[in-house]
């Protein structure tokens, strides 16, 4: 008989009742440190007092009215967005899928408003992710997400990751967008050089291509810029956010310039939820915290203790890792045993991380980790290496 969920996830035996900044709790009090944060969503880690603050002082006032009235904290957010970022304007939505369809429907709109209703083909990479709609699939377009749920959402070009010649050849002037992360996640931790970023901007300028970046993993202090892109000096038409900027509750976004968001005017898109007070209340909060010079450069400082650390790992179990790669606190150990076996084993050793494509094990700490709790992952990891080691041997 079908279990009472859907049996779409492989989860581990692991339930966990509670949780406090970095670490998580079972019921029978064993703890676990966290270095997925529920796969880089609890930026703040757990239970931050300013956002359980927010939540709360929402949660007592008013839950949800609809986007058919104002919405307060979704006009602050909204604005310290604009604030900080290249965007003129921003949508909300509830995940990073949903900012994955807007991303696409804006583009083609863009286009079909400048009288050039051809241009819909969008170029993306391999090993990307875009989420799990009908658009992120058909965006990503590998055989493990698409197989069986055709046809299709068409107009994606799939080119291989890196290759330069591929991408000269595959602009066209049917070509309306490139979507891309500046950093990989479900990809296995694979940054784009800031060299392939701005060689991405300077074609798109040359051809008048709208560039999307989604920073839905990578962004939100995530690599130690507020947005990845920032390390390489260019900027987006069109950028999708989630995860870390609701800090756990479910918060995603599209920003966008004004020129390529001129298409979408009043009726041509929408969400029940998306920018929902509660969320966003959460979210103008994670943004004050985030969005903070002093608060990025000890994201840099603690990645910089990080990384240190897991080269020490590395030099240590060559039987067990190849190399770190990865920027700020989103890294990832490329391995030499199965990346699986690896994070059962952390299990045992009561540390957490996420498997990534790749045979990588995926590091996305909350972003606040205390400098204490990076030694403790520290030797975690190294015990866990060893338990691999031993289970191989
Ligand atoms: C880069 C990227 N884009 C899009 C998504 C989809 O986001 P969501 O799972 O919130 O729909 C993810 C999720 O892992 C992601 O990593």
């Amino acid at each position: 008989m079908i279990a009472s969920i859907l049996p779409t996830y492989s989860r581990a035996p692991l339930t966990f009742v509670s949780g406090e900044g970095s670490w998580l709790t079972e019921a029978d009090g064993r703890r676990f440190l966290d270095l997925g944060a529920g796969i880089a969503v609890n930026a703040l880690g757990h239970a931050h007092p300013a956002l359980v603050a927010a939540l709360s002082g929402q949660a007592n006032a008013l839950w949800h009215v609809s986007n058919l009235y104002n919405i307060p904290a979704q006009q602050q957010l909204a604005d310290a967005l604009v604030d900080k970022t290249f965007a003129d304007t921003v949508f909300f939505t509830n995940s990073g899928t949903e900012a994955c369809e807007l991303a696409v429907k804006m583009a083609r709109k863009y286009w079909y408003d400048k009288d050039q209703p051809e241009r819909t083909e969008i170029i993306t990479f391999s090993g990307s992710f875009h989420g799990r709609s009908s658009a992120g699939i058909a965006a990503a377009g590998s055989e493990k997400m698409t197989k069986g749920f055709g046809p299709l959402l068409p107009g994606f070009t799939h080119l291989e990751f890196g290759d330069h010649d591929a991408l000269q050849a595959a602009v066209s002037d049917k070509t309306a967008a490139i979507m891309v992360e500046p950093v990989q996640g479900e990809g296995g931790i694979r940054p784009l050089p800031d060299a392939c970023l701005k060689g991405l901007r300077d074609l798109c300028d040359a051809h008048g291509i709208l560039m999307i970046l989604d920073e839905v993993q990578c962004g939100m202090g995530r690599t130690g810029k507020l947005f990845a892109h920032e390390w390489a000096g260019v900027t987006p038409d069109i950028m999708m956010v989630a995860k870390g900027i609701g800090g756990g509750f479910p918060l995603g976004a599209v920003l966008a310039t004004q020129t390529a968001a001129s298409g979408m005017t009043a009726g041509t898109h929408g969400s029940t939820y998306g920018g929902n007070p509660l969320a966003c209340a959460v979210g103008a909060k994670v943004m004050e915290i985030v969005a903070d010079d002093a608060f990025l450069s000890e994201v840099n400082r603690k990645a910089g203790l990080m990384r240190q650390k897991l080269e020490g790992l590395v030099a240590a179990h060559p039987d067990v890792f190849e190399a770190v790669r990865g920027s700020g606190l989103m890294l990832g150990l490329k391995c030499k045993v199965a990346n699986s076996d690896f994070v059962t084993a952390g299990f045992a050793k009561g540390v957490l991380t996420v498997p990534a494509a790749d045979n990588v094990v995926r590091l996305l700490p909350a972003l606040n980790i205390p400098d204490e709790d990076i030694g403790l992952a520290a030797d975690k990891l190294d015990a866990a290496a060893s338990h691999v080691k031993e289970a191989n041997a």
